[in-house]
């Protein structure tokens, strides 16, 4: 199989979301295994969005949380609920987004060049699942069409492992 994402340059966050979630929906089409497609997840994000050095998936196992899938340079593999970004968007079950990482206490730094982060929690029928992670070497990349846009990402990611990915009308 070969792979080629479309090119985004994100002026129009909206339309360049939806267009993705179009490619990933067709990417996850008929797949349902939860690693394979945290892993095809974040790479297709990774491909696609500017200014970004991290992307992926922590899983939620036996109470806390476990580095899955992703691009970008090794990371922390253990992080608990409630601790660091990801813990505490996985605790509170909302959209982090991050301006300055050096702001935000307790942020557990993997990356020495990341300044900004958005965590999507994985909400799976009611449970946590896990976290989609982005990050930045850009203070102040993530804002509001980002995270609707990944959230709508993380969600077919979500259905996929259910059955259920359908990507939303562009
Ligand atoms: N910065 C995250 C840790 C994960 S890495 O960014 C990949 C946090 O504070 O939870």
């Amino acid at each position: 199989m070969t792979y080629s994402s479309s090119r985004y340059d994100f002026r129009d966050k909206a339309a360049d979301y939806a267009r993705l979630a179009s490619e990933l929906g067709a990417l996850l089409d008929g797949e349902h295994d939860l690693i394979a497609n945290a892993a095809n997840t974040s790479a297709l994000i990774f491909d696609a969005l500017p200014e970004v050095n991290w992307v992926g998936c922590y899983f939620l196992k036996d109470g806390e949380l476990v580095v899955g899938p992703f691009q970008g340079k090794p990371a922390c593999v253990r992080i608990g609920l409630g601790r660091g970004v990801c813990g505490t968007a996985a605790a509170e079950r909302r959209t982090l987004i991050v301006p300055d990482v050096h702001e935000f206490p307790g942020h557990i730094a993997c990356d020495a060049d990341s300044r900004s982060e958005i965590v999507v929690p994985l909400i799976c029928a009611g449970q946590l699942l896990g976290v989609l992670d982005l990050d930045s070497p850009r203070a102040g990349r993530f804002d509001a069409a980002d995270a609707r846009g990944l959230e709508a990402l993380a969600a077919l990611l979500v259905g996929s492992i259910t059955g259920s990915a359908r990507p939303a009308p562009a």
